[in-house]
């Protein structure tokens, strides 16, 4: 008999589009492996997102262009295990990373295949607004829900110059406008607003049927997500401005292992009831390849 926990019927599109219409706020965060999964579902998140942010929260690079599409679908397929030991509800979507969708169509659908076949989201984020219509068109023709990205895109962070607010002035504002638009045209079942001002993020999220979820755009939209790993304080370095730190995981891992050190180091870990203990056993003496040493034997689990 599987110890499983039984699957529950998982949030679908419809069930987000439902939730703009009635006015209940979308919780969504980032996830990148089984174990983030789990809490996060069991926390009861809506969503789950295996964002190309894990290109920095957990490879190690400032930017998120170095991430790979396989590298994509080796997180989701975790984040997808992590969600179902948890017969967890949560809808999942994977990033298409820098580089899979950009240089011509066919590439982009068949990206957006492979993380749903062999890292079992839901469905696929891409950054970008009017310019990827047909893009996002062919996805989804292909059976993939896409979910857009718009404002502040760190893929384009060359472009854009750093990773600074976006739609700030009339022109701005109004091509942001624009690009929301295209995305709900062309198919997108949501849209992800990154870093452009409150009011814009209420006037786009007026303007579409299709939920919006903001990240440093302010409460006027249909959803809010975070990266994990702000939100929980695992790197105190720096915290942006848009993000609220919910715990201060970093500094009690710091105080957890530095205790643990402290301990071996002191020889006070592990303690009598860490051990395994036996019965006395009476070992026989094994005989030794190396002839410079003795046979030895002894007996197990005598007082020493
Ligand atoms: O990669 C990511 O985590 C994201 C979110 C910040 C929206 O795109």
């Amino acid at each position: 008999m599987s110890t499983q926990p039984a699957p529950k019927k998982r949030i679908t599109i419809h069930e987000l589009r439902r939730m703009k219409e009635a006015g209940d706020p979308i919780a969504m965060v980032t996830a990148y492996d089984a174990t983030a999964a789990r809490l996060v579902a069991t926390a009861g998140v809506d969503v789950v997102l295996v964002g190309d942010s894990l290109g920095m929260a957990v490879q190690g690079h400032d930017s998120t262009l170095p991430v790979t599409l396989d590298q994509m679908v080796y997180h989701s397929a975790m984040v997808r295990r992590g969600l179902d030991r948890a017969a967890a509800r949560a809808h999942l979507v994977g990033d298409l990373p820098f580089g899979s969708y950009q240089a011509g169509v066919d590439d982009a659908v068949r990206a957006a295949m492979k993380l749903v076949a062999e890292g079992g989201v839901q469905a696929v984020k891409l950054e970008g607004g009017a310019d990827y219509h047909e893009v996002i068109r062919r996805i989804v023709r292909a059976g993939v829900p896409v979910m857009g990205h718009i404002g502040l895109t760190p893929q384009s962070v060359h472009k854009m110059g750093g990773y600074v607010v976006q739609g700030k002035d009339s022109e701005k504002a109004q091509q942001i406008l624009k690009d929301a638009r295209a995305l709900a045209a062309a198919g997108c079942y949501a849209v992800v607003l990154e870093c452009i001002p409150v009011e814009l993020a209420r006037i786009v999220t007026s303007q579409l049927a299709i939920p919006t979820i903001g990240i440093g755009a302010g409460p006027h939209v249909d959803g809010q997500v975070l990266v994990l790993n702000d939100l929980l304080g695992l790197d105190t370095s720096f915290t942006p401005k848009f993000v609220k730190r919910f715990a201060e995981l970093g500094p009690a891992v710091e105080g957890a292992v530095a205790a643990y050190v402290g301990e071996v180091k002191a020889r006070t870990f592990p303690a009598d009831e860490h051990g395994f203990h036996s019965a006395s056993v009476r070992l026989v003496p094994a005989p030794i390849e190396d002839d410079h040493e003795e046979p030895q034997g002894g007996v197990m689990g005598a007082p020493i």
